[in-house]
């Protein structure tokens, strides 16, 4: 019922020419996948190319930010205005997000608005820091990242939403989350609270993806799990073929 998706979170990395080439690599390996839908997510300043490189094929485009503002005096902002021809798909509250650049819950919820607004389908990450997660918080922490992040939206609204569950000691360190504890997560601490605001039919619809530390070679442990839906990589997408790896085991596994 619900389509794999995997997504590649860029971050800081990539010029324009660098982010051409890995794409035209991307779609020639990806070509024959069906069934996982697949975005790539570059910096602000690749996103034209990169769409213009991927136009006529299945592989999507989605920014990693965007201002909740509609227009005005916001030095160095983009809007969801702007973003809305470019790509499909945006990146909302990433924990470096949270962490270097002050964004809280309520800016994500706003971010996460203006989104849709502008229909662009936000991709929403949730997800505990290692203190919390050795305080046994993770379960505390993800419901109300949920609950505060997406309160006043529609049931119809939440249909345009996917969700990263992204734990931070997970991101960027080697050491991924086990398949069982993610799927937990997704189960009580997020289908549990979109059940709670929206109800269970559209908890059930929503899509979840795992991310942290995701590799060819531990994502089909994430992809057995029924509650997870994909993945958002990091690293592992800034290779062609480790994340044309991904795709492929996500498209055998699910
Ligand atoms: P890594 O896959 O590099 O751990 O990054 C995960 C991430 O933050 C994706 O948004």
């Amino acid at each position: 019922m619900r389509v794999p998706i995997i997504a590649g979170n860029w971050k800081m990395n990539k010029t324009v020419s660098e982010a051409i080439d890995l794409v035209r690599e991307l779609r020639r390996l990806v070509i024959d996948v069906e069934k996982v839908e697949i975005v790539v997510c570059p910096p602000f300043v690749a996103l034209s190319s990169v769409a213009e490189a991927l136009s006529g094929t299945k592989i999507k485009v989605g920014a990693q930010n965007v201002y909740f503002e509609e227009k005005g005096a916001y030095t160095g902002e983009v809007s969801a205005a702007m973003l809305a021809g470019l790509g499909e798909y945006v990146i909302i509250g990433h924990s470096e997000r949270r962490q270097y650049f002050g964004e809280t819950d309520e800016s994500v919820n706003q971010k996460v608005k203006a989104a849709l607004a502008h229909g662009l389908k936000p991709i929403v990450c949730v997800g505990e820091n290692l203190k919390q997660y050795e305080a046994n918080e993770t379960g505390a922490v993800v419901s109300l990242q949920i609950k505060s992040g997406l309160v006043g939206l529609t049931v119809e609204q939440l249909k345009s939403i996917v969700i990263a569950y992204e734990p931070i000691w997970a991101i960027g360190t080697g050491k991924a989350a086990t398949g069982a504890g993610a799927n937990s997560v997704v189960s009580i601490n997020i289908r549990g609270p979109l059940s709670e605001l929206f109800g269970e039919s559209i908890a059930q619809a929503t899509r979840v993806q795992y991310g942290g530390s995701v590799t060819p070679g531990n994502i089909a442990e994430f992809m057995a799990m029924p509650e997870i839906d994909g993945a958002l990589v990091g690293g592992a997408s800034l290779k062609a073929n480790d994340f044309a790896e991904i795709i492929k085991a996500t498209a055998k596994a699910k």
